[in-house]
């Protein structure tokens, strides 16, 4: 396996694995072949960072990364996924890692992300968080393998929720990780 700059040539597989590879826990997400292919078309955008994972010249798994509203130093992990037959396989730490690398390089300083809980898949799914959201969100767990938890494994932090984000019970877990040292 190799990872490459995700490219032009690349994008209808990538479209393709965005779509089928959601469609089981977050059918919403991409519904189609055409808005995943929108969502490619923006990762492959000047400003954005995108990498591919390829065997042969099977595309397995892409990641990308935007940048935020807080200014360079800041930078949100969207969207990433492996093929349904090719996980497990170390391809997701292996974008992560990569894609963490660049933008190291690049002098970023924090790196964000949203995963959404739509289906009870962790114990802030499926519940009313109100009163007192931190303390529910202190003590979240792992139920179905959600990717929080691989994120977690990978060294990104739970920060933040937001509850009901996609509707009642089904909230966004927000985690970053930090590239670079505190400073002296
Ligand atoms: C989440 C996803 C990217 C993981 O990719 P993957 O290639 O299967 O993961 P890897 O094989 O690289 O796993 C890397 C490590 O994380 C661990 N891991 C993988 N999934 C995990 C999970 N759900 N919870 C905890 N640990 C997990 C692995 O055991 C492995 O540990 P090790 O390197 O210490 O042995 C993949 O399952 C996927 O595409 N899911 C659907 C799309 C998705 O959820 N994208 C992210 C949404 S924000």
């Amino acid at each position: 396996m190799r990872l490459a700059p995700l490219t032009d040539d690349l994008a209808r597989q990538a479209a393709a694995l965005l779509h089928e590879g959601f469609a089981a826990r977050w059918p919403l997400a991409w519904p189609t072949l055409s808005t995943a292919l929108g969502e490619v078309h923006e990762a492959l955008s000047a400003d954005r960072v995108a990498f591919a994972a390829l065997d042969g010249d099977r595309l397995v798994g892409w990641i990308s990364a935007l940048p935020t509203d807080y200014g360079d130093q800041t930078w949100e992990l969207h969207p990433l996924v492996v093929a349904l037959t090719d996980r497990g396989r170390g391809v997701g730490r292996l974008l992560v890692e990569t894609l963490l690398g660049d933008l190291r390089q690049r002098g970023v300083m924090t790196v964000m992300l949203g995963t959404d809980d739509e289906d009870r898949m962790t114990s802030v799914g499926g519940v009313d968080l109100y009163p007192d959201v931190l303390s529910r969100l202190a003590t979240i767990e792992d139920r179905l393998g959600h990717p929080f938890a691989f994120y977690r494994h990978l060294g990104f932090e739970v920060v933040g929720v937001i509850p009901d984000a996609n509707g009642p019970g089904r909230p966004d877990i927000l985690m970053a990780i930090r590239l670079v040292p505190w400073p002296a």
